[in-house]
């Protein structure tokens, strides 16, 4: 049996105001039908249960419009659409109040440490250091459109039309990869891939009952490499912004993936990577590199226009800047060279 609420019982069963069931009333989101006696309004046991949705979904911090949306729209596309976008704002959000609460630590040591000279300077320079790494973290974009490029991702390796036939030992890079990171290894490791991409490495381990999450920036790309592997764990990621906390994984690999950042942009990758490893955890990483400066500098004069003008709309690394900044985290890089631009490199 259907059963019939006045506003004052709705209010007080979900312990809020009656004027908060108006607004959500006004915006659209409940509609309880009317007494066509005195005009008073009466909720019946549905719209309990969409205001019970509207709260929880508030309590996560979802907008008015967006719940809106989600109540009208019930698909599972759109629903992933809304808790896709809320999930990058709430990883944006703790991104953002990290580097601030690492600021004020900064500030409060230097507070501490010192009398008054020269203390505005200090804190200033702190505050400058902070808002460069934010610019860094929040500038980044996909200016190669991978959401275009995920429908035929997996075609365009096996067809490499590339000037400079950067896929050509695709098959044999990935697993290399996947052996180096899973050598030796105890049970219940957990493994993080950053460009996930269409999931052709995460398969490997998820084959191999590995414990595996694979975060890309591209929503169409975790799309097609759910459809292809049902079980795999996606979810929207950028290297600049893992979306996991300090010390979550053992280990980190990547392929084809780290060179769409530029050498500052590598800077704070690193840092976030470090972050998110545990202590005595491991990176592997296969991708597009040079050894060094002359390296570059001497295999530029073997290529065609055409070609550098392909190396160069990517940002290849440089191994001996990698190693430079490993070592700054104590950890050291030892690599192994595939092709002419492909590298395996393993942080440890
Ligand atoms: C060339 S594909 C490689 C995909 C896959 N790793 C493979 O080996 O086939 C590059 C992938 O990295 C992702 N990617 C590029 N820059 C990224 C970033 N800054 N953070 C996260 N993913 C990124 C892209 O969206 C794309 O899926």
């Amino acid at each position: 049996m259907n059963h019939s609420y006045s506003i004052s019982e709705v209010a007080n069963v979900f312990n809020i105001t009656t004027n908060k069931i108006r607004y959500y009333e006004k915006k659209g989101l409940l509609k309880p039908l009317r007494d066509s006696n005195n005009e008073y309004r009466k909720f019946n046991d549905e719209d309990i249960m969409t205001l019970q949705l509207i709260l929880l979904y508030r309590s996560i911090g979802l907008s008015i419009s967006d719940i809106k949306d989600i109540i009208e729209n019930k698909t599972n596309k759109n629903y992933l659409n809304h808790f896709n976008d809320q999930w990058e704002i709430v990883n944006d959000e703790i991104q953002r109040l990290t580097i601030v609460r690492d600021s004020l630590e900064n500030i409060l040591d230097k507070l501490y440490m010192k009398d008054e000279c020269g203390l505005d300077s200090d804190i200033l320079d702190v505050i400058k250091r902070a808002n460069k790494i934010s610019d860094v973290k929040n500038n980044w974009k996909d200016k190669w459109n991978f959401n275009d490029w995920a429908k035929n991702y997996d075609k365009a390796i096996v067809e490499d039309r590339g000037e400079v036939k950067i896929y050509k030992n695709y098959n044999l890079i990935l697993d290399k990869v996947y052996n180096l990171a899973s050598k030796n290894n105890k049970k219940g490791l957990k493994f993080l891939e950053i460009g996930v991409g269409t999931g052709n490495l995460s398969s490997k381990f998820l084959k191999n009952n590995c414990d595996i999450v694979g975060i890309d920036q591209s929503r169409e790309m975790l799309r097609i490499a759910k459809k292809k592997y049902p079980k795999l764990k996606v979810r929207l990621g950028e290297f600049l912004k893992i979306p996991y906390s300090d010390k979550s994984f053992d280990i980190i690999v990547s392929t084809y993936a780290f060179h769409h950042l530029n050498e500052n942009e590598k800077v704070i990758a690193i840092e976030e990577m470090i972050r998110v490893l545990k202590n005595d955890g491991k990176i592997i990483i296969g991708d597009l590199m040079f050894k060094d400066v002359d390296d570059k500098r001497f295999i530029f004069k073997s290529l065609t226009k055409g070609q550098i003008e392909e190396v160069e709309d990517e940002y290849y690394s440089n191994i001996d800047f990698l190693k430079m900044e490993f070592r700054r985290f104590d950890k050291n890089l030892s690599y192994e060279r595939i092709d002419m631009f492909n590298y395996i490199i393993k942080i440890i």
